[in-house]
């Protein structure tokens, strides 16, 4: 499958493809382009689809130009937020994707802070250009917002020794490393429990991450522009890593279709306007194969959504 020689597959490639292939050729939106894997897939999935990439990372750019000058008529690229969705030119989309978070780039990129796989500055920004550095925002977060980034955010059950930690550590030099801010959380903790399978900073590290970048703002604003930009029976994939993540999507994708949003939503089925039909009941997740070849798979649910026909 594509890119998978370097390390970079794209995740549940052939669902996303069977998703969009009964709108070939057509017109899509690769809404988080990272490697270009599901970009790819796309364009050699049918000699006349067309699409239209953009990732927020400038490091992207580069990678974008291979398919550019592979695909010169059929692909382009922007460089930008997918919050700022509503400002693309281009609309009336087959089918828009979104394959959320960070990619195997950015924590191979040691210089980037998002790994503590290597010493690096504490930064995790996607867009180095905008924003403030990991580290600045542990100085400077307030109590509830740190409280949220870690226990929220992170899903981190030890999140009140974290928060503390991080709290005291604040004026010194511990915050601004990745691997001091790792060491850190783990002395917080209490060290690596024997049966632990991941590092007792893993989850720390990933609710800054979101926070750093405003991943879940983004989701929020970008689903409903993204609807508006679908042609009439478009289809809207989303692909999670999370559970808050998959929430909003579930959600969106509920509340378009007409449905409950949530156990505590019960407004009359009347006053639900219904503008899209489910496609996924319950999230697509990758095979038993694809789990083995790429664990970062493991973790992903794969929700579709068709708008209504106009
Ligand atoms: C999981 S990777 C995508 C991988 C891609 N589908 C592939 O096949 O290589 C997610 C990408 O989305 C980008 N991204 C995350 N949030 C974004 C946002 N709000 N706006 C634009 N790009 C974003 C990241 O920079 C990253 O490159």
């Amino acid at each position: 499958m594509t890119g998978e020689g370097q390390g970079h597959a794209p995740v549940l490639c052939d669902e996303v493809l069977e998703a969009f292939a009964e709108r070939f050729p057509g017109r899509f939106l690769d809404a988080t382009f990272g490697g270009g894997g599901h970009s790819r897939a796309l364009l050699e999935g049918d000699p006349a689809n067309r699409v239209v990439a953009l990732d927020r990372d400038p490091a992207a750019s580069p990678r974008a130009e291979a398919l550019q000058a592979a695909f010169p008529e059929r692909f382009s690229f922007h460089d930008m937020n997918f919050a700022g969705l509503e400002q693309l030119e281009e609309a009336d989309f087959s089918g828009v994707l979104f394959d959320f978070g960070v990619s195997s780039f950015h924590f191979d990129e040691a210089g980037r802070g998002f790994s503590f796989r290597e010493d690096a500055p504490l930064d995790m920004r996607m867009n180095p250009r905008e924003g403030r550095p990991a580290w600045h925002f542990l100085e400077s977060a307030d109590h509830r917002e740190l409280v949220r980034v870690v226990r929220e955010y992170g899903e981190e059950p030890r999140w009140r020794k974290i928060v503390a930690a991080i709290e005291a550590a604040r004026g010194g030099s511990r915050l601004r490393r990745t691997l001091s801010f790792a060491e850190l959380v783990e002395t917080a903790v209490g060290g690596r429990r024997p049966q632990e399978r991941i590092h007792p900073a893993t989850r720390t590290f990933q609710g800054v991450r979101i926070a750093v970048n405003a991943e879940l703002e983004a989701i929020e604003t970008a689903l409903p522009a993204a609807f508006a930009k679908l042609a009439g029976g478009g289809r809207l994939a989303a692909i999670s890593f999370h559970s808050l993540e998959d929430r909003i999507v579930k959600r969106f994708f509920r509340r378009m279709a007409g449905k409950a949003e949530h156990a505590g939503d019960h407004r009359p089925e009347q006053l639900r306007a219904r503008r899209a039909r489910l496609l996924t009941r319950r999230p697509i997740e990758a095979g038993e194969a694809e789990r083995r070849r790429n664990p970062r798979s493991r973790s992903a649910k794969l929700r579709i959504l068709e708008k209504e026909a106009a």
